[in-house]
């Protein structure tokens, strides 16, 4: 048990520093998105992301540890290259410009999704109830983020297309 409890606050430890970074990457993001729907998508996610570093407080709590961020090399690596995407957008097309942000999006949310489920899993192992229904609650709210941001994707694909008259060619 003591080896698995290990694993799992070590993974916590990474996932509270992916989330304080995403923190401050999200107003970016909604900030650079031109389409209304997803600038407000990500304000949302914004305010449940600190939501998110709240109850991981908790389950550190639960877990009789203490709430410290480990360094996430690899959501540092996906908000870099979001990063990118944004300055990178600004010589873009609109639509175009969206389009390379939800990607940058989604591949941030299959981040977390891998890594509260994960948790999640590690948690139930170990017979924490609480912990896992309480990671299993973010895990449905990246999720759900994940399949919104495909959605409002799906009318900027047609008008991209259209655009750019790729059926021209
Ligand atoms: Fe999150």
């Amino acid at each position: 048990m003591a080896v698995l409890q290990e694993v799992l606050v070590e993974q916590l430890q990474d996932l509270l520093h992916a989330e304080g970074q995403l923190v401050k990457a999200l107003p970016k993001m909604s900030k650079a998105a031109h389409d209304p729907k997803m600038k407000q998508a990500f304000q949302t996610h914004l305010e449940e992301t600190k939501g998110q570093v709240e109850r991981l407080k908790q389950v550190f709590e639960l877990l009789g540890t203490r709430a410290k961020a480990r360094p996430c090399k690899a959501m540092q690596g996906l908000v870099e290259e979001g990063q990118e995407t944004i300055a990178e957008g600004k010589e873009k097309e609109e639509v175009a410009a969206d389009l390379a942000l939800a990607v940058a999006a989604q591949k941030i949310e299959h981040y977390e999704i891998a890594g509260y489920g994960s948790v999640r899993t590690i948690a139930e192992q170990l017979g924490n109830q609480k912990v896992a229904k309480l990671l299993a609650q973010t895990l449905t709210e990246e999720e759900k983020t994940d399949k919104l941001i495909t959605q409002l994707c799906a009318p900027l694909l047609q008008e991209a297309s259209r655009e750019t008259g790729d059926e021209e060619e």
